[in-house]
């Protein structure tokens, strides 16, 4: 733990980004230690997609700096940021419908490397998320726990260092949950890749990230071990609205 603290992988100095007169992210100085399952959470509109947009370079800041591996990233483009080593999800899953599910992977390894190169990555990285047996399955044909599944795949494509989970176990039910927080952490522990997770629900947050950031209009409000974001009062009554006694999260 104490190495992978003192070498952050990722970071963020006062991050800003206004639209108009709201500020969607104010000040955010993140870091991320190499290796981390960092979770990112906080009520709707609390500026978490922003955050994952202008680390990506998806979305411009108006003023502050995203470093991976010591490089300043922000001002690229959001291919040249994956080629450095970091890609996200998408909130709505967002395949190409009309594509097999090898042709969806295989975008994310085209960034990278020539089409026998991405197309042997897409089926290894199929392979490492389970689901090798459906590369020629239809993406509009898929099941909810599918196309999670087949979006992580296409991440893992690109070869990341860090990957950006935008609440890709959104529709899941709680087995098909476990199935992916368990491949996260195996990812993690096999492939040393960093994670910062979106998430709604609680349970998968809590039992997955070691540490959590806490988001509320922009702000970083908390930040600790899930069990410290758990009693925090601020946390409970930025979900809530005021105080309350029931002690859940959502
Ligand atoms: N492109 C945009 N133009 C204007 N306002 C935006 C845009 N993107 C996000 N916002 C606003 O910024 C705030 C944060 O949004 P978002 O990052 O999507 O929050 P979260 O992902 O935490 O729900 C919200 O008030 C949202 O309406
Ligand atoms: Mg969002």
């Amino acid at each position: 733990m104490s190495t992978r603290e003192s070498h952050p992988i990722l970071w963020t100095e006062s991050l800003t980004r206004k639209f108009g007169g709201l500020t969607a992210v104010g000040d955010v100085n993140l870091s991320v230690s190499s290796g981390e399952l960092l979770g990112l959470i906080g009520p709707n509109g609390a500026g978490k997609t922003t955050l994952f947009n202008l680390l990506m370079g998806l979305t411009t800041p108006t003023s502050g700096e995203v470093y991976l591996e010591g490089k300043k990233i922000s001002g690229l483009k959001p291919h040249q940021i994956c080629r450095l080593g970091m890609v996200k999800t998408f909130q709505n899953v967002a395949l190409f419908p009309e594509m097999s599910v090898l042709e969806n992977v295989l975008t994310g390894g085209l960034l990278r490397a020539s089409v026998e190169e991405a197309t042997a990555l897409a089926k290894d990285s199929l392979a490492k998320v389970g689901m090798l047996e459906i590369a020629n399955k239809k993406a509009a044909d898929l099941t909810f726990p599918e196309k999670a599944l087949v979006e992580m795949a296409r991440a893992l494509c690109t070869k990341p260092k860090v990957v950006l989970l935008d609440e890709v176990m959104a529709a899941l039910n709680e087995t098909e949950m476990d199935h992916i927080l368990r491949l996260i952490k195996t990812l993690r522990d096999q492939e040393g890749i960093t994670f910062i997770v979106i998430e709604h629900h609680m349970r998968a947050i809590m039992n997955l990230c070691e540490r959590i950031v806490v988001l509320s209009f922009g702000q970083v409000i908390a930040e600790g071990t899930p069990l410290e974001i758990g009693a925090n009062p601020e946390v409970i009554s930025a979900y809530l609205g005021t105080d309350t006694t029931s002690g859940d999260l959502h």
